[in-house]
């Protein structure tokens, strides 16, 4: 039983057809990287799925229950996690707290889970190699940091699915490899999660699957290296190729 299926989900937005009949399913467990050009639709998919915006067609089952019409701070407490494209940090806020108000958010169950949240608030700014910087306010860090910051607080949070928006945008290579590394210990503990990224060998390195969108539609699914090979990939993301 799939933990995340999409049913033909398709949106249009003033006449205009941002996702056309979107159609895959996600396993338990599994890393799925969700890539394609700009403007494909990527963001939007996500915002369908965390439930900030309403398909105009199709559906949405997650653990078995038809989460369609549920709004986002109900998909929340079911334990899907996401971390944004742009940051969701309160920058007058110390590093600290911003992690700890993160995890007070969550649901009772998912939270208790947790265990003792000063410990998971260490882990968390350990994570992110901020440790030294945990009493400072968040609008001090860099951006790369921020992000960091962000992405931990994302994975330390005990959810179930997590959706991953340019997780590692502006994350120096060394960082990349750190979050890489965190998301190999979520899928060990049997997490799901779905990412969006423009770095190929990233994807290649830590996905089971990858799924193509071009133009608000799939056009391709497969494995990784089957996927970056394909020539459907290369038309649709790397463009022709000048050179031949
Ligand atoms: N609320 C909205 N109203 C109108 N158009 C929108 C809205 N949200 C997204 N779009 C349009 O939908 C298309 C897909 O945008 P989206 O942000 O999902 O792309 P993306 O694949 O995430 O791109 P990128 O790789 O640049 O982040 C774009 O043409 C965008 O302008
Ligand atoms: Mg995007």
């Amino acid at each position: 039983m799939p933990i995340l299926s999409l049913h033909s989900i398709s949106l249009t937005i003033q006449n205009h057809t941002i996702l056309q009949d979107v159609s895959f399913e996600v396993e338990e467990g599994e890393v799925i990287g969700l890539i394609g050009p700009n403007g494909s639709g990527k963001t939007t998919l996500f915002n369908v799925l965390s439930g900030f915006l309403q398909p105009t067609q199709g559906s949405i089952t997650y653990k078995e229950q038809d989460i369609t019409g549920f709004i986002p701070s109900r998909r929340a407490q079911m334990g899907i996690g996401r971390v944004f494209q742009h940051f969701g940090i309160f920058r007058e806020m110390t590093l600290e707290e911003n992690v700890l108000v993160a995890l007070e958010a969550m649901p009772g169950e998912q939270r208790k889970s947790l265990g003792d949240l000063r410990e998971v608030v260490k882990a968390t700014l350990a994570m992110a190699t901020l440790t030294d910087h945990a009493k400072e306010k968040a609008g001090s860090l860099s951006g790369g940091q921020m992000r960091l910051l962000e992405i931990s607080r994302t994975l330390k949070s005990g959810n179930d699915l997590f959706l991953l928006d340019e997780p590692t945008a502006g994350v120096s290579p060394k960082m990349t490899h750190q979050v890489a590394g965190a998301i190999e210990a979520l899928k060990k503990e049997g997490k799901t999660v779905l990412i969006i990224e423009h770095d190929l060998p990233f994807i290649s390195k830590i996905c089971d699957r990858v799924v193509v969108l071009d133009v608000g539609q799939v056009v391709l699914t497969g494995a990784p290296d089957n996927v970056r090979q394909s020539k459907e990939l290369q038309e649709v993301y790397f463009g022709a190729d000048p050179t031949t």
